[in-house]
């Protein structure tokens, strides 16, 4: 079993500005929830009970959320609001958190490696929690930990994405192996529409193999001057074998102001119906 997933929460939320001057981005609601539970929800639900956090400074709240607010608590306790922390309690009760800081903002690459002493020598998952994702039977992350038990190794959640938007992903390219699954042979952080191999995008979630570490240790940084985990899987995918699977069901990109309000649309729809 996959037992811990890493979270990089250090980035600024630039695009929420100014709404995320004094908070984390991670920290704004989809309806009544923080974003940030959703992925945490998703991992626990694929089995992921070790919770770790890759952190930056302002982001203190996001530990607060997942521990005890006696006061608070004490206060409604016995009152019809208690009801509201139900699915945070379960979730408190069930997983384990522990942090460690990004101190530079360097790149996703560079908070994976950074996760590293939260993470050991074992397979593991990594949520990018902007990318909301609602799957079809099951969540995505277990929909991804079912290919690992089969084929142990890393794999990347893709998703076709409009031609004029590879810019904005992570794109792979590879050979079909079986349903919804992709051998990825090359993959290259953010390509012009002329550069791009496929419109296959990298999504927010991955299991990786602890390997990936010591690629990321040496590598250079990539496209925007950042260590990009794109760059370290495609070594990894010329290694050994690196999967794209392309999920069943639904993503929003709540890194975008249209994303997050489909999402809050979507959740809210949901909660009335
Ligand atoms: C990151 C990754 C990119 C991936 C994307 C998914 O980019 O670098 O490969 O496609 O997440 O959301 P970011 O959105 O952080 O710029």
């Amino acid at each position: 079993m996959i037992n811990k997933c890493l979270f990089p929460v250090a980035g600024y939320g630039t695009r929420f500005l100014p709404a995320t001057k004094a908070m984390p981005k991670e920290m704004m609601p989809i309806v009544n929830k923080p974003l940030i539970q959703y992925g945490v929800q998703e991992a626990m639900d694929a089995g992921m009970r070790q919770i770790a956090f890759v952190t930056g400074r302002r982001k203190r709240s996001i530990e607060d959320h997942f521990d005890r607010t006696y006061e608070l608590e004490d206060q409604i306790s016995g009152t019809k609001a208690e009801h509201n922390l139900a699915e945070i309690r379960a979730l408190m009760q069930s997983c384990t958190f522990s942090y460690t800081r990004q101190v530079q903002m360097k790149g996703l690459g560079d908070a994976i490696r950074t996760g590293e002493t939260l993470i050991g020598n074992q397979p593991f998952g990594v949520v990018l929690a902007d990318d909301l994702c609602i799957g079809d039977d099951k969540p995505v992350l277990s929909q991804m930990v079912d290919i690992f038990l089969k084929y142990q190794c890393s794999i990347v959640a893709i998703e076709e994405v409009p031609h004029e938007d590879t810019k904005k992903y992570g794109i792979i390219s590879g050979k079909h192996l079986e349903d919804r699954l992709f051998m990825v042979d090359a993959m290259v952080e953010k390509p012009a529409v002329e550069d791009a191999p496929s419109n296959r995008a990298i999504i927010g979630r991955y299991i990786l193999t602890p390997d990936i570490f010591e690629v990321l240790r040496d590598l250079p940084p990539g496209r925007n001057g950042e260590v990009q985990i794109t760059d370290a899987l495609n070594i990894q995918a010329k290694r050994k074998m690196v999967l794209g699977y392309q999920f069943k069901g639904q993503r929003f990109d709540c890194g975008s102001l249209e994303g997050f309000v489909a999402a809050t649309n979507y959740f809210f729809k949901t909660m009335i119906a």
